[in-house]
């Protein structure tokens, strides 16, 4: 049958095309994609080709699964590539300002700007808010109960967010914030019918998007006016990226920009960790050996004290742990990118108006670089094994001079997370192995992700 057919990776010759996973006739790929983006990626994987090439929706695309080329279209040629369309029409409305999409020297200046709110010393300083999120979480707990580990996670990124982007209390930042994550989540997912269709037209999802988005505006109106009437010294002392935003000059942030860049924070913010949270709990629960040894290492390192961001280099351990859920459910689990100009890539010709599709998905479960890829196993990344792997086989937070900003906030807040709440509890997964998956906005689990908490002595 038609669907079944795939072509297997021949040689490379000039002018050849890359191989293809099994195709409709007429709607091509369109269907497979839209049904089943997982399945499908999971095909183009078992093709054990570098270069694949796709059509989805009359769009030609080709995944690139090979380190060597991610390494060229990240960082070495990174100036011969943008963002894309795709991910323009799917959030240009919300972030096009921001710096997720912006391209040329508007992106250099945002990022120059930014940066100062990302060195490691101003990081340093959001640890004890991570910490004392995570144990007022974990206070909410009681020995025995079972829950959905992923909105209790939320919860907590939000938490952190508001408290560093905007230094604002809590319920207010909830009320803001919430609704709005919920409804952008809900319009980007690809089974929704909202995904498809503008902004403007009033589906129910689009007007929960609409009326969010203006409560958001409405409160950083509200918050920004306050910090006006404050005097200068009071402004010097905050250490909020708001503060940060607010002391630009007009031009380099304007009002739009300024609530595009705090929507950029949020939504690549949220989500990404607290899904990085799940996934931890659902792997150390599934994993009693590797939990033991963790909390080995925590009693050894903090003694029952909660943890700061200095503590963290004490604990190896539960760092190899984070890299290895982030290589096995990489929330971000593909890069976009869009040539500028004729490539080539793998030997293949790539026209301008191609998109690239760089899955982490693929890429972190190759067993070409990771013995047994779908095994959970912190200790594989010992120092010599990091040498051995070739760059661009690990990228969870992207590459080259777009990688993510937030990777050290995302890395502590995780870690001073889990350091904290695995001290108190031992974490019992309930919900049954395989783990159901969706790439919507991010790799998201499709049923509650449910674990039982228990006390520790
Ligand atoms: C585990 C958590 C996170 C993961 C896995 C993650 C992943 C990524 C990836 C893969 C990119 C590159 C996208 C590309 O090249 O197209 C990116 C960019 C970005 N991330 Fe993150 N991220 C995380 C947390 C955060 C946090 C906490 C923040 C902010 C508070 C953040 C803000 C950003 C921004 C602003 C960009 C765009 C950077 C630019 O283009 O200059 N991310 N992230």
């Amino acid at each position: 049958m038609a669907t079944q057919e795939v072509d297997r990776p021949g040689p490379v010759t000039p002018g050849s095309k890359p191989p293809r996973p099994g195709r409709v006739p007429l709607v091509d790929n369109t269907l497979s994609m839209l049904r089943d983006p997982l399945g499908f990626y999971d095909r183009v994987g078992e093709m054990d080709a570098d270069v694949v090439g796709y059509n989805v929706a009359g769009t030609t695309g080709y995944f690139v699964t090979h380190p060597d080329l991610v390494e060229r279209i990240l960082v070495t040629d990174e100036g011969d590539y943008e963002k894309g369309a795709l991910l323009q029409r799917t959030l240009g409305e919300y972030i096009g300002e921001g710096l997720f999409l912006l391209e040329g020297d508007e992106w250099k200046a945002q990022r120059t700007a930014l940066q100062p709110a990302f060195y490691r010393e101003r990081i340093a300083a959001y640890g004890a808010t991570m910490t004392d999120f995570a144990a007022e979480i974990g206070d909410g707990w009681t020995d025995g109960e079972r829950f959905d580990v992923l909105p209790e996670m939320r919860e907590y990124t939000l938490r952190v967010l508001g408290k560093t982007l905007l230094d604002v209390d809590i319920d207010r930042t909830a009320g803001a914030l919430e609704p709005l994550l919920a409804a952008l989540r809900e319009r980007l997912d690809p089974r929704s019918l909202s995904a498809y269709v503008p902004l403007a037209v009033p589906t129910p999802t689009n007007r929960r998007v609409r009326s969010a988005r203006a409560t958001f505006e409405a409160t950083l109106d509200d918050i920004i006016a306050e910090r006006q009437a404050e005097t200068a010294e009071d402004r010097a002392a905050r250490d909020d990226v708001l503060s940060l935003l607010l002391s630009l000059d007009e031009a380099t942030m304007t009002r739009e920009r300024l609530g595009h860049q705090l929507l950029t924070f949020l939504v690549a913010g949220h989500d990404t960790t607290a899904l990085t949270l799940t996934y931890t709990w659902y792997l150390l629960g599934r994993h009693p050996e590797v939990q033991a040894t963790l909390h080995d290492e925590l009693d050894s390192a903090l003694g029952g004290a909660d943890p700061t961001a200095e503590d963290l280099f004490e604990l190896p351990y539960l760092d190899d742990v984070l890299t290895e859920v982030l290589r096995l459910y990489p929330p971000a689990f593909t890069t976009f990118r869009q040539p500028t100009r004729p490539v080539e890539l793998g030997g293949y010709d790539i026209a301008p108006d191609a998109q690239l599709t760089i899955p982490q998905w693929l890429v972190h479960r190759d067993e070409r670089w990771y013995d047994d890829p779908d095994s959970f196993r912190p200790e594989r990344w010992t120092d010599a094994f990091d040498e051995s792997l070739p760059d661009y086989a690990y990228y969870p937070f992207g590459g080259g001079p777009r990688h993510c900003i937030g990777m050290r906030f995302a890395r502590m807040e995780a870690k001073l997370a889990i350091a904290t709440l695995a001290q108190r509890y031992r974490f019992e997964t309930v919900t049954e192995p395989p783990l159901e998956l969706a790439m919507r906005i991010t790799l998201s689990p499709t049923e509650p992700v449910d674990v039982r908490v228990h006390e520790r002595a």
